[in-house]
């Protein structure tokens, strides 16, 4: 079997889509399976940057099959804003394939996130508004429209007149907002149809195939595992399963078919939203990794959150994504601080805890307990070996294989896809 699933072992933001595209060059398929138009991939080829929100990575190649899976929640407008993108630099679709079950994106979806997230106040997510969590309570509510019913006229006018007066009843009289109009949303998405049917297939039928035939097959992460709904830090978290588990639902495989599962972090850690972060720095090398490491938004611009890298949450990737090996990404941020930090346990009232806790108000109250580790002041952007890179850096990586029990496979050293070292 030649499949590997790529998973954010962080609060996403892992830098994925440069590891994603590094193994889509050599794929035969890359599947999304999770998530939506949340997700922002950044990929840096050829002197272009690519931003990639739904659209899987392997785009950029001609000979790769790019699957969108049943489990991503499809927003038409944003997919097809971003073929048109991509078509303008020479991209081609035609191995572009969309599952009929994947739930679509519609716009009363988008306007609760964003009336919901308002009257939650200073509860609130801090969701990219993107219509993600509204999308997906319709699909457990099983009121949801999916492409497949979006492809039939009749089946379409139906449900969705069913959705729009329903949903316009909760934006009146629950959100105070506007009601929308059926013939409005009904015109457009009808339009997106036509565009949509052309890639509309059974994709777990097409990858049952293609995994049977031994073909190379990449599952792309978006978000992270710690914006798992189950196992992350709820109620900070998106609303799918962006886990290896995520991928065999929303792809429709099972588990036994995805052979490596590699965990993507960052030599630091990175949140955006709310919710509790444990190694959040507000001093200047918060700033150091806020602005040598570029940490702003894909998806929303906004700046991240910027803290020491945690091993309490790695430790918890390791274990619910059943990781096989780890990449740490942007090792070059750290480079010039004097100092560096990786926090090992939590400390709760003075009681050592070296297991994620489930509850957000406990993790809130939790102190880091850190390692302390030297610096290096070496440019490291162009090392292509392990050995190349200074002690200090070398002592760091060990450190985080021996905090994880999971050996680092992949080393990045600046943004473009050739600055790796490989191990
Ligand atoms: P939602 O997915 O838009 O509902 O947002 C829920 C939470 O997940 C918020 O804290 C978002 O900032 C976070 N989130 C969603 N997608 C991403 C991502 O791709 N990277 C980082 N955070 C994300």
């Amino acid at each position: 079997m030649n499949t590997t699933a790529l998973i954010g072992a962080q609060w996403g933001d892992e830098g994925k889509g440069k590891i994603i595209d590094i193994l889509a060059r050599k794929a035969d398929y890359v599947v999304r399976a999770t998530g939506g138009s949340n997700a922002g991939h950044t990929v840096v080829s050829g002197g272009n940057t690519y931003k990639l929100h739904l659209i899987p990575s392997g785009i950029l190649y001609p000979d790769t099959f790019n699957i969108i899976g049943n489990g991503v929640v499809l927003d038409p407008k944003v997919v097809l804003e971003e073929m048109d993108a991509l078509a303008a630099l020479g991209v081609k679709f035609d191995k572009l394939m969309i599952d009929l079950r994947a739930h679509i994106v519609m716009p009363y979806h988008k306007e609760i996130d964003e009336l919901s997230e308002k009257a939650k106040g200073k509860n609130a997510i801090g969701t990219t508004k993107r219509g993600i969590g509204p999308c997906y309570a319709d699909k457990c509510d099983r009121i949801g429209i999916r492409l497949v019913d979006l492809l039939d006229p009749k089946v379409f006018a139906e449900k969705l007149k069913r959705n729009v007066d329903f949903k316009n009843k909760l934006i009146t009289a629950v959100y105070g907002g506007e009601p929308l109009d059926f013939n409005e949303i009904y015109a457009e998405y009808c339009a997106y149809a036509k565009r949509l049917q052309p890639y509309a297939c059974d994709t777990g039928a097409v990858l049952y195939d293609a995994i049977k035939a031994d073909k190379r097959v990449i599952f792309e992460g978006a978000q992270g595992t710690l914006l798992d709904l189950d196992s992350g830090t709820y109620p900070f978290v998106t609303s799918s399963h962006p886990i290896t588990g995520g991928f065999c639902a929303g792809a429709g495989v099972g588990p036994t078919a995805i052979k490596e599962c590699i965990g993507i972090a960052k030599s630091y850690t990175t949140r955006v939203g709310a919710g509790p972060f444990p190694t959040e720095l507000n001093d200047e090398v918060g700033a150091h990794l806020l602005n040598v490491g570029h940490e702003f938004g894909t998806t929303t611009g906004r700046a991240r959150r910027c803290g020491w890298l945690d091993a309490v949450i790695l430790r918890l990737a390791v274990r619910i994504n059943g990781l096989t090996g780890l990449v740490i990404n942007k090792l070059d941020t750290l480079t010039g601080l004097k100092k560096l930090k990786i926090a090992t346990h939590y400390d709760y009232n003075g009681k050592l805890i070296d297991c994620f806790p489930a509850d957000i108000s406990m993790l809130a109250d939790c102190k880091p307990v850190y390692e302390e580790f030297d610096g290096w002041t070496e440019d490291i952007s162009s090392c292509k070996k392990f050995e190349e890179l200074p002690e200090a850096a070398q002592a760091y990586i060990r450190a985080i294989e021996r905090f994880t029990e999971t050996p680092v496979k992949m080393i990045g050293v600046g943004a473009d896809r050739d600055q790796n070292i490989y191990r």
